[in-house]
């Protein structure tokens, strides 16, 4: 029978046997998979493990905070946070193609962990340490399997994975959930005290909130749709319907324009899309059926507090033929 607390002792006993006295780093992303990974690694090596999170200045509303002031509480990691937000946003201006906009934050990620994590190797031969040897990964059995066996994946969508391995780094990868799947994941994430923020978090893109926005990303907007995924949020979340919901995307349509009325004035202003998904893999998905009174909360609460925006639009689209993502 499955248990987790004998699966967290057996891992953490290969994770030590495997690192020994070097130094290993771990990318973390926010989302359950790396902080899993990563609280298994440090219970194995306490210190020997550095963490690193990139703010990309994508994340939602309270994702920074989450890792670095629940998820250090809880585990003790060692957390080197990389302000990126400018560069990020330097690097799409004008970009509004989905395509590019994934290639650009792919490889804009890859370049600041790859240099965070240089910063450590370096830093550990100055002080004439064990040499920083290994690499965390939060692969999952499902990836394992889809690869055949290797790592990477082909989608239609160029996926990255936030955490991804970055191609010419020379680590030995350290996969302490290889043989899991996702429930098994988070149980074990629960038994080592994380953050139920962070263990039960539904997916959430690598790209993040930068495929959210259907147009150019500015900061601006990204202010804008942060609060109108704030609200939808919690008012899914009051509404007890985390459960039923595999993710609720909410889109910024940046580059279109409706007339509304408020207080006496004309508005011109944009909409934002709700696109609440049911599944169970994310390979398919229907839309889900939300109550009319949590849509008209959402709604109400959307129109009158974010400005800017005069209109929230529902999307009643099932994958196929549609994508979760609307980039
Ligand atoms: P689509 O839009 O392809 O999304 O139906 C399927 C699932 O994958 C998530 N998604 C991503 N996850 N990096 C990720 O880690 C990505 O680039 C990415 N793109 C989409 C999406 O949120 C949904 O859960």
């Amino acid at each position: 029978e499955w248990n987790s607390g004998s699966v967290i002792a057996e891992q953490v006993e290969r994770i030590r046997e495997q690192i020994g006295d070097a130094r290993v780093i771990c990318g973390l992303s926010g989302g359950v998979d790396s902080a899993v990974a990563a609280a298994l690694v440090h219970k194995a090596v306490g210190d020997q493990l550095t963490c690193v999170f990139v703010d990309h200045g994508l994340l939602r509303a309270g994702e920074r905070e989450q890792v670095e002031n629940d998820y250090v509480a809880s585990t003790g990691v060692r957390l080197i946070t990389v302000d990126a937000e400018q560069q990020f946003l330097d690097a799409l201006a004008g970009v509004t193609d989905p395509e590019q906009k994934r290639k650009i934050i792919g490889r804009e990620f890859i370049r600041t962990f790859e240099n965070a994590a240089e910063a450590l190797v370096l830093e550990a031969k100055a002080e004439g340490g064990e040499p920083v040897k290994f690499l965390v990964q939060g692969t999952l059995y499902p990836d394992v399997v889809e690869s055949g066996g290797g790592s990477g994946t082909a989608n239609i969508k160029s996926h990255h994975n936030v955490g991804g391995l970055p191609e010419d780094l020379e680590f030995e990868l350290v996969e302490p959930l290889r043989t899991l799947f996702k429930d098994e994941v988070r149980a074990i994430g629960r038994e080592l005290g994380l953050p139920e923020v962070i263990v039960g978090r539904q997916p959430f893109p690598g790209p993040g909130l930068g495929i959210r926005i259907i147009g150019e990303v500015t900061r601006e907007r990204l202010d804008l749709l942060r609060q109108a995924d704030q609200i939808a949020r919690d008012e899914l979340t009051a509404a007890g319907l985390d459960e039923e919901i595999w993710q609720c995307p909410v889109v910024l349509l940046a580059d279109v324009r409706s007339v509304g009325v408020q207080g006496d004035g004309r508005t011109y202003g944009h909409p934002i899309v709700l696109r609440p998904v049911s599944s169970e893999d994310a390979m398919t998905a229907d839309w889900t059926r939300l109550p009319y009174e949590v849509l008209a909360r959402i709604s109400n609460r959307i129109t009158n507090q974010v400005p800017g925006v005069n209109r929230v639009v529902l999307d009643v689209t099932s994958k196929p033929p549609g994508t979760i993502e609307w980039e």
